[in-house]
């Protein structure tokens, strides 16, 4: 596809049965690089928090940090489709969610994304209602990881699957244009993407989903000190950093 990714080809995507290929970006380069290769979707997530800003999860990252990152990527891409993440508490009742959709929109986002399933369906009408394009995300909502205690998995019981199959409607009926299942059993991600008519983009939920999301770091060993299990790096970038540097130490110092 020549022209720009719109939320309605990541729709459509589903029906044409074509799988999605999705990952982070938080910079120009990062984003432009992505871009040339081909993505369909960009995420500016708030995953930057951690692999970026260094901090240890993602509920640290503010509205301001968000606003930065997104209209630095944007500015790499000319095809993929730009989702912003709506960070922690920024979200908490329709009319914040709505203010703050707006401004991610209005630094060049083509869409937005916030966690949660049946608890958020009013945050998501209100979104959707004006016109923005959003994305929902569900199983492991990493804003919740301190209240949770870890990165558990979702999905793993009946009643889990259910429940999960309930969010996934929700969302969809809300009018959520697509919808990130992260860390969910490979059968109940099977299960929800089967009950759902919006593509399920997964992060640690087996090869069943529509689609693939991956942060960036993770997938070329941009952060080698924590690579979750589900990944499988394409390539060691941070040793390639590491030994460039190194060389470059070692010249120096040689004078
Ligand atoms: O912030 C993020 O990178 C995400 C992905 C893990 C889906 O939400």
């Amino acid at each position: 596809m020549d022209r720009p990714v719109t939320p309605d080809d990541i729709r459509r995507s589903k029906l044409e049965r074509r799988k999605l290929a999705c990952l982070t970006a938080y910079d120009y380069p990062t984003a432009r690089l992505l871009d040339e290769a081909g993505v369909d979707v960009i995420l500016v997530g708030d995953s930057v928090g951690m692999v970026v800003l260094g901090h240890p999860d993602t509920t640290l990252v503010t509205m301001a940090d968000m606003l930065h990152h997104t209209r630095i990527a944007v500015r790499g891409v000319k095809r993929a489709l730009v989702v912003a993440d709506l960070p922690y508490h920024s979200y908490e009742t329709p009319a914040q969610a709505l203010e703050n959709a707006r401004r991610l929109m209005d630094e060049g986002a083509g869409a937005v994304k916030l966690e949660g399933g049946v608890s958020r369906r009013p945050q998501i009408e209100t979104i959707v209602s004006a016109r923005i394009p959003l994305m929902a995300h569900i199983g492991m909502l990493p804003q919740n990881v301190r209240e949770e205690g870890g990165y558990k998995l979702k999905g793993r019981d009946e009643a889990g699957i259910v429940a999960l199959i309930e969010d996934g409607r929700a969302v969809e009926s809300a009018g959520a244009f697509s919808v990130v299942i992260e860390i969910v059993a490979r059968d109940a991600a099977q299960r929800i993407t089967a009950a759902l008519g919006i593509p399920t983009i997964g992060i640690g939920s087996g090869e069943h989903c529509d689609g693939q999301i991956l942060v960036t770091h993770d997938l070329i060993g941009l952060f080698p000190w924590f690579t979750p299990k589900f990944v499988r790096p394409e390539a060691q970038v941070g040793t390639v950093i590491r030994d460039a540097v190194r060389r470059f130490v070692d010249r120096t110092h040689a004078g």
